[in-house]
């Protein structure tokens, strides 16, 4: 997987004078099934979020409040997302090292996932990522 399979999703959204309504469905809006579902907040100024890879992981961000940056690297190339809409998600395929960056105040990133929570999915070491991206294990 390389930079180029991430890609920007623009959700439905349905505007109305009593507020906006957007959605996602797994396999049509997000594409994979979804097994997993968390989120990020109260983010202190300056700090940064999701420094790793996953192997088998496949992931779809979406700013619901504020912005952030979400900065993706396949070993090679490195490209910046800004999320600062709630009607777009990132859709993050694997075996990509992924950050988020400049968090606004009071953002809140809403993750989905792929796979139910493994640690053993994550590569935290920037260099063995690369190794493994080099052999092409990932
Ligand atoms: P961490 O991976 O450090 O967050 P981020 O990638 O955004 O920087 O996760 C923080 C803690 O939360 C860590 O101890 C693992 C735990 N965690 C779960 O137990 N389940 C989950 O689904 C996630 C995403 C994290």
């Amino acid at each position: 997987m390389t930079i180029e399979d991430c890609k920007i999703v623009e959700l439905p959204r349905f505007l109305d004078a009593r507020g906006n309504l957007s959605f996602a469905e797994q396999q049509k809006h997000i594409p994979f099934e979804i097994k997993r579902t968390y989120w990020i907040y109260d983010v202190p100024g300056g700090e940064a979020r999701g420094g790793h890879a996953f192997k088998e992981n496949q992931e779809f961000i979406v700013a619901l409040s504020g912005a952030f940056d979400v900065v993706v690297d396949d070993g090679v190339q490195k490209k910046t997302f800004l999320l600062n809409r709630s009607y777009f998600g990132l859709y993050v395929p694997v075996g990509l090292w992924r950050t988020m960056v400049n968090f606004s105040t009071n953002s809140f990133a809403l993750e989905f996932g792929s796979e139910h929570y493994d640690k053993e999915d994550y590569i935290r070491n920037y260099e063995e990522f690369l190794k493994m991206k080099t052999n092409g294990e990932i």
